[in-house]
């Protein structure tokens, strides 16, 4: 099979052939037809992730494909399935583990989807209704479940409450169509009018400039009314927390997930406490959650699909910052 592998931070990836590899025991052979790039993956290529990395790891943690092959104890019919890969294969649902998190594909030493075929569990797979294309498959497995465990993961959102998603990327535009199908009102952040008038016609009630209006957590508290919003989708990190919190309601939700201004920080203790604000950590989700999170029937909204000689080109779109949704690579079609 062909595959990428990391070369260096900087260097462009390097195109390997290798030998396929093959389903042993409970496991399935899936020839992969498409992937979607995740924020992650560009801080796993330029080796600023965390933790310990393999240097020529195979990137990339979202994956759909065709099954071709099946391993001991796994039924034959199951071949010919079209199927989206958990993130983290072997977390097929229960309670979140350090063991779960090692698993996750492409980070760590665990290789990627960005090649012609992987071997994962067969637990760890779920079926894509059959008019998905790939792509829509291949973009749920980090964006889509870790929105859909932000919405539902917690205290649950429920129609009529506001929801704050912040930025227009990959996992804040699904949190924007998830909370739209519950019937929640949703208010968004961007630094591009563009992306506002995008995000607009998916229902997001209003628009904030995050970089106009610095302390866009109070103007979204009074555009919610009442004491402000239900819930948050904290993507930013470190430089939103402070404005999530501020944005909150007494009582309400901030999930967190990312970090695209950065780890660490300061932040407002005191607006926790004094507002006892349910603050929850959310790393992606389980094969469960894949599976619910699909059976949503919402289609993702993907932004551009590169062809899988355009590797590099699709890191460089995500990195550019000028996507909305996801970006795509289409392998071996
Ligand atoms: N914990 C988890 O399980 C988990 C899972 C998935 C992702 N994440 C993390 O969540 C974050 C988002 O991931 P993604 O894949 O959705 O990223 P992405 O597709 O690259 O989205 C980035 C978008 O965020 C917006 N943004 C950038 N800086 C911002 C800021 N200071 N304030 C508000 N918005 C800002 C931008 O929107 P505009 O262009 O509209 O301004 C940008 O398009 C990343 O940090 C990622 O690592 C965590």
């Amino acid at each position: 099979m062909r595959a990428f592998r990391l070369n260096g931070a900087a260097e462009p990836l390097k195109l390997v052939t290798e030998t396929d590899p093959q389903p042993g025991k409970g496991e399935v052979l899936v020839d992969l037809k498409a992937a979607t790039l995740n924020y992650r993956d560009l801080i796993v290529k330029e080796g600023r992730y965390g933790g310990d990395q393999r240097d020529d790891l195979i990137p990339l943690s979202d994956g759909a494909g065709i099954i071709s092959a099946v391993g001991q104890g796994v039924s034959a019919d199951r071949v010919g399935e079209r199927v989206a890969i958990g993130f983290m294969p072997k977390w097929t649902e229960g309670p979140f583990t350090a063991a779960k998190q090692a698993d996750a594909l492409g980070g760590g030493y665990v290789d990627g989807v960005l090649a012609e075929k992987i071997v994962v569990p067969a637990t760890g797979v779920v079926t894509l209704p059959d008019d998905w294309s790939f792509s829509e498959g291949a973009a749920y497995p980090c964006a889509g479940v870790t929105a859909w465990n932000c919405l539902f993961g917690g205290r649950g959102v429920r129609p009529g409450e506001t929801v704050l998603v912040e930025g227009t990327g990959g996992v804040s535009t699904f949190a924007l169509q998830f909370a739209k199908s519950v019937g929640a009102r949703v208010i968004a952040t961007s630094s591009s009018p563009e992306k506002a008038a995008r995000v607009r016609e998916l229902g997001a009630e209003e628009v904030i400039d995050y970089v106009k209006t610095p302390d866009w957590g109070s103007r979204a508290a009074e555009i919610a009314g009442g004491e402000g919003v239900d819930h948050v989708v904290e993507v930013g990190g470190s430089g939103t927390i402070n404005q999530a919190l501020e944005a909150v309601r007494p009582g309400g939700e901030v999930a967190l997930v990312g970090v695209l201004t950065g780890f660490g920080g300061e932040v407002n203790t005191g607006a926790i406490l004094m507002k006892a604000i349910y603050v929850r950590g959310v790393y992606v989700g389980s094969v469960a959650d894949l599976s619910e999170a699909i059976r949503s029937g919402i289609r993702p909204i993907i932004d551009k699909v590169f062809s899988f000689e355009q590797a590099d080109a699709a890191f460089e779109r995500l990195k550019s910052g000028a996507h909305r949704g996801k970006v795509g690579i289409e392998i071996g079609q």
